[in-house]
């Protein structure tokens, strides 16, 4: 088994290990002092209810209680943390009660949340059970909801006890959730880790092995957790974990407004090849690493094009909402080549304009 420490410097705060493993959930009660828990409860989402949640249950050695929520996107609000505010009151649990996230990121970032807030905090343990949610979700202490049309816009920043990844639950992702964790694997590779980003377009996900994908989880949970231990609460260079995410999270939201499907990997790829193209357009990247990520993207299946015809202004007013600015201006978080990545770097309005134009409605020249 291989192990990552999340350790912060300031004492304050809470470290915790990440480990990874094919069949690690075996190991469950060996690895959580569940027997330190008054109560110990799931939080799921019905996709998980017949397949994962009994395979996991069975490696549980205390009595557990079990929480079930609606799978996707649409159900990370504020109506979902209140029905699980309300299960959690009515099995009794108490601020000696540990909650388990066994799910993908919607489940992680929603049941961090509710853990965070109940009784002022209660513990929680991560499982992540995506391919995204394995590579960056489940580490950072990043728990939220979205609220008035913003991702993310309700939220804290608190660290999870542990976190358990085991690749082998990947074998029932259907493929689209697969694709759309590479996403954040090739975000990984162009911010920080030019030969990681080589290595991670070298063959389609879905042709990966289980060695394979876990050497790629691992990568990521390395690479992610160097840049939260630096800045755990986005003050400075945990910013660049945002590259792709003010386009995508603007076209998601705008996606999800409208009851159209997409997912937050689609969303960041969408976000990551407008940002490029925004880079290059304002001299800070070379053509050719443009190209890159549009070949990595569309290698892994990822889309390259919106489908839908939002307007600028439908665009412009999300990134105008997102909690990133500043002093009401966009705060982006830019590659200057593959392996790179500046924040907090300013674009005249006209720019961005320009680069939609160019851009989403048709191929750039
Ligand atoms: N906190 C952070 O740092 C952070 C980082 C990145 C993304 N996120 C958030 O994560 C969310 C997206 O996460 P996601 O892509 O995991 O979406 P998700 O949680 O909606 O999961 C995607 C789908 O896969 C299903 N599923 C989960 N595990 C499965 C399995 N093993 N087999 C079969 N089906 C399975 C789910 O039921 C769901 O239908 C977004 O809300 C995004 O904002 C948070
Ligand atoms: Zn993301």
């Amino acid at each position: 088994m291989t192990t990552i420490h999340v350790l912060f410097s300031d004492l304050s705060r809470k470290n915790y290990p990440v480990h990874i493993e094919l069949g690690v959930l075996a190991r469950f009660s060996a690895l959580i002092p569940l027997e330190s828990y008054s109560k110990v409860i799931i939080l799921t989402d019905t996709n998980l209810s017949e397949s994962i949640l009994p395979r996991f249950l069975a490696h549980i050695s205390a009595p557990t209680a079990v929480i079930e929520i609606p799978p996707g996107e649409m159900a990370k609000n504020v109506d979902t943390l209140q029905k699980i505010w309300g299960e959690l009151v009515a099995v009794g649990a108490d601020r000696k009660s540990l909650l388990i996230n066994l799910g993908g990121g919607v489940i992680g970032d929603l049941g961090g949340f509710a853990a965070s807030t109940f009784m002022r905090g209660i513990d929680f343990v991560q499982v992540p059970t995506t391919l995204l949610a394995q590579v960056d979700a489940s580490i950072g202490g990043k728990v939220a909801i979205d609220f008035g049309g913003i991702k993310n816009s309700i939220g804290a920043f608190n660290q999870p006890m542990a976190v358990l990844i085991d690749p082998s639950v990947l074998r029932t992702l259907p493929r689209r959730e697969l694709v759309s964790g590479f996403a954040e694997i090739i975000k990984h590779g162009a911010i920080l880790d030019a030969s990681y980003f080589q290595s991670a377009t070298r063959s389609p996900v879905w042709e990966c092995s289980d060695e394979q994908l876990q050497s790629l989880i691992l990568r990521s949970c390395e690479l992610k957790q160097s840049v939260v231990e630096g800045d755990e609460k986005e003050s400075g260079c945990r910013k660049i974990l945002n590259f792709g995410h003010t386009f995508g999270h603007a076209i998601e939201a705008l996606h999800l407004e409208a009851s159209l499907p997409m997912t937050h990997g689609e969303a960041v790829a969408l976000g990551m090849l407008f940002e490029s193209q925004l880079s290059h357009r304002i001299g800070l990247l070379a053509k050719h690493d443009v190209d890159q990520i549009r070949f990595a993207l569309e290698m892994q299946g990822l889309p390259t094009h919106c489908t839908e015809q939002w307007s600028y202004e439908a665009i412009l007013e999300k990134m105008q909402k997102d909690k990133k600015n500043s002093l009401g201006k966009i705060r982006w978080s830019l590659i200057d080549r593959i392996g790179s990545c500046r924040f907090d770097v300013e674009v005249p309005d006209q720019e961005v304009r320009a680069t939609l134009e160019t851009w989403a409605w048709g191929e750039i020249a």
